[in-house]
């Protein structure tokens, strides 16, 4: 790979005192470590590849059939219904092997993007998805025991985004969710079902994306161009940006041969055929020449700079006057001092609740002392009342009893004088 010298230059870092003092020298002969190159390329192969692509597209856009279409297989994808409530991220892994080559492929499907009636937040849980994917490398980083080699990398290091052929312009949806995604990973747009546009349309509906892209500031991935051996194919690709793709895995004869192909009753779409669509650019561009460029870009941009704002976050910086340990005791001091003054409050707080608490309590008291006593006022004057009653009832029930014994006596008296009366008057008689 040829590195401009200017650019070399602001990208070197300052030489240490061992490192300027280091001399070029000749070897009288063969050493034998113009075999790094080979050693490298073998411990690769062995150890085999990773590739993670991340697929984000209306339902029903063509997203699957591209995938098949690209890597000539069938995923096992079913088709989604339009009516969730939310966006989901859904991945499956693949082990593929070309010749000696393992990939381990992974394709994740946005599940649901785009069938919201409200769509401002389905690019949130595609942008939490690969901070996810982020965070889980950076853990693994961050082990004291790590296994990088043989981690299972589900870092995204592409996103094909699903541009409808509309025709006209892009969705706000897309805008805001490119926008949203751009700074994370490699975004390469690709405008779906390319075989529903003209040519003359397909051609103004590319510049007007490529602008609107420029001017909502949003960053495409670029097939770079600093290596001079694909410098010339990838400018020429940028310029094709975004590529117009069809997507087939139907087998349909075309002269003796057979090509991938959509049959219409007008005619015959040929996916690989450079005057029908840009799938061959795609599959040139993604899987034959810059894919090892885009799993670069991955680590050393989109995860580096997760990398940053996470270490920041936590408040590792690269001043030089401290070193890791001091960032991390200076930290861990501060989060003490937090931790203390937290505690402080809360302990505070706890005493002025009590004390709140107390006075509540305190009033509940003097309320029921108060009305303890008012009960017993109540009752004291009902006790007296009831009494009084008693007492003029006793009186009553005296006067009663001594108006009954008078009765009584005149009674008796009564019947004694009848009786003596009837007595004496027999005594005549006779
Ligand atoms: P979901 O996973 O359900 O979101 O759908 P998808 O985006 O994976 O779309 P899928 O590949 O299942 O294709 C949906 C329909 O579009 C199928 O009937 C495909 O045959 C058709 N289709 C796929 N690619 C193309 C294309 O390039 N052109 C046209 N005209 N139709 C296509
Ligand atoms: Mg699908």
């Amino acid at each position: 790979m040829m590195a401009a010298p200017d650019v070399m230059k602001n990208v070197q870092p300052k030489l240490s005192g061992l490192e300027k003092g280091t001399r070029t020298l000749n070897l009288a002969g063969h050493v034998g470590f113009d075999s790094l190159p080979d050693q490298l390329v073998n411990k690769s192969v062995a150890q085999g590849f990773c590739f993670n692509i991340l697929c984000v597209g209306e339902t029903g856009i063509g997203k699957s059939t591209l995938m098949d279409t690209l890597f000539n297989t069938h995923f096992n994808s079913s088709p989604s219904t339009h009516d969730l409530p939310g966006v989901k991220l859904k991945g499956h892994s693949y082990e593929l092997q070309e010749s000696n080559v393992r990939l381990k492929l992974t394709v994740v499907d946005s599940v649901g993007f785009g069938d919201q009636i409200d769509k401002s937040d389905s690019y949130k849980s595609i942008v939490e998805f690969i901070d996810k994917q982020f965070e889980n490398y950076l853990q693994e980083e961050l082990k004291i025991k790590r296994n990088i080699h043989i981690y299972h990398d589900t870092r995204i290091h592409t996103c094909l985004y699903f541009i409808a052929p509309t025709g006209h312009s892009l969705k706000s949806l897309d805008l805001v969710t490119m926008k949203a995604l751009d700074s994370k990973v490699n975004i390469i747009p690709v405008i779906a079902k390319a075989d529903t546009i003209t040519k003359v349309e397909l051609h103004k509906f590319k510049m007007k994306i490529m602008s609107e892209l420029v001017s909502n500031g949003v960053q495409i991935y670029q097939f770079p161009t600093e290596d001079e051996t694909v410098a010339d194919l990838n400018s020429t690709m940028n310029s094709h940006l975004p590529f117009a793709v069809v997507g087939s895995t139907e087998e349909v004869k075309v002269g003796n041969k057979m090509v991938k192909a959509r049959q219409y009753p007008w005619g015959t779409v040929q996916v690989e055929n450079e005057n029908h669509c840009d799938f061959v650019k795609l599959r040139e561009m993604l899987v034959r020449t810059n894919m090892e460029d885009l799993r670069e870009q991955t680590h050393n941009r989109h995860y580096e700079l997760y990398r940053r704002c996470k270490l920041q976050e936590m408040g590792f910086s690269d001043n030089d006057s401290m070193s890791l340990t001091e960032s991390y005791t200076q930290k861990h001091t501060q989060h003490i001092a937090e931790l203390q003054k937290k505690e402080d409050e809360m302990t505070q707080m706890f005493v002025v609740r009590v004390k709140e608490k107390e006075q509540d309590l305190k009033e509940a008291e003097k309320e029921l002392h108060s009305k303890f006593d008012n009960l017993k006022k109540q009752h004291a004057e009902e006790k007296k009342k009831l009494e009084d009653q008693k007492r003029h009832l006793e009186e009553q029930m005296n006067l009663f009893g001594k108006k009954k014994a008078v009765t009584l006596q005149a009674q008796q008296q009564a019947q004694l004088q009848a009786q003596q009366a009837a007595t004496m008057g027999k005594g005549r008689k006779k």
